[in-house]
């Protein structure tokens, strides 16, 4: 019955019905299925497809990814800036913080085709005490990147959480170690997320594969069967935050076909353009630090 009223809402009555029935029960499910039938018979927007070949975007993501055409986009993996947990960010506050990765995200969306994934690496950071009467703030960084990504039009689909060795973290359980005194428990934090959300459409995800008729399967290809994926971290001598190859391979494996546009907005030392390419996948790169933008060109010659 609920189908019937929501699906008939060209009809004044179902419609009536239908907001009455809204009204009265405001659920998400059937929200979702309202937003499904309004919109089942939309015409589709052309896609203007440009981009060809390797591509730096230099400077501020927010304003250079508007060079880039409604829907290009087939995927985004990429991590922001921890707050100011690096050298290469000083925000204000975190509120400002977050109000600038909306404003990327929100071009992300615009950019990302219909019904494609993002897959957003964060974990919480921590800032320093100003004296020592003071705490230091700790952010759950990756809590409130749901509400941000939620909010610029995307929906949850999982967590995926790297799992690193505990001897390649800072000890933080030294403390609690020597003393073993309660309230002062502070775990070796091994984990980071990937956060992996959808862009909101009116369709199943059956339409986005259906559209790699000639995808090879391969029958034997290992993959992870949980979402916990244990991957050695990488350091690296010219960005203090990059990538492990592996973690690129994996994303781009579950997440993007062969021949498409793969986009990373806080590219760094480019570590997802270099695998992305590897894998036969058109890499966009944005980056804003001259320093780390003069590293990607000699990297990448011909970006
Ligand atoms: C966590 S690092 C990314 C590292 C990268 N995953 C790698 O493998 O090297 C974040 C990067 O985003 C860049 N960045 C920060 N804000 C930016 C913005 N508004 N536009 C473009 N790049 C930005 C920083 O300079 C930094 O290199």
């Amino acid at each position: 019955m609920y189908r019937t009223i929501l699906y008939k809402n060209d009809m004044p009555k179902f419609q009536e019905l239908g907001k009455k029935f809204l009204d009265y029960y405001k659920n998400e499910m059937l929200y979702k299925m309202k937003y499904f039938y309004d919109n089942k018979d939309k015409q589709k927007k052309q896609i203007i497809k440009t981009i060809t070949k390797p591509t730096l975007l230099i400077g501020d993501s927010e304003k250079t990814l508007k060079k880039i055409n409604e829907q290009e986009i087939n995927f985004i993996f990429t991590s922001p800036p921890y707050y100011n947990a690096r050298e290469y960010t000083n925000y204000k506050s975190y509120n400002d913080y977050l109000d600038k990765m909306y404003r990327i995200l929100l071009e992300c969306n615009r950019i990302l085709e219909d019904g494609r994934f993002i897959v957003i690496n964060v974990s919480p950071v921590i800032s320093k005490r100003s004296g020592r009467e003071f705490e230091s703030i700790r952010y759950p960084i990756h809590f409130d990147f749901h509400n941000i990504l939620t909010k610029s039009g995307f929906y949850f689909v999982d967590e995926i959480i790297w799992i690193k060795p505990e001897a390649t973290v800072k000890n933080r359980v030294g403390g609690y170690q020597q003393t073993k005194k309660p309230l002062s428990y502070k775990p070796n934090c091994i984990t980071e997320s990937l956060l992996v959300y959808r862009k909101n459409v009116p369709f199943l995800l059956d339409k986005n594969i259906l559209k790699y008729k000639n995808f090879k399967i391969d029958k034997n290809a290992k993959f992870n069967s949980t979402n916990c994926w244990y991957i050695n971290p990488k350091n690296d001598k010219n960005h203090p935050a990059v990538f492990p190859e592996e973690l690129c391979e994996e994303v781009l494996k579950y997440y993007s076909f062969e021949n498409d546009v793969v986009l990373d907005p806080f590219a760094g030392s480019g570590t997802f353009g270099k695998v992305a390419k590897k894998k036969n996948r058109i890499p966009v790169l944005g980056e804003k630090n001259e320093e780390y933008v003069k590293l990607l060109k000699d990297k990448y010659d011909n970006l």
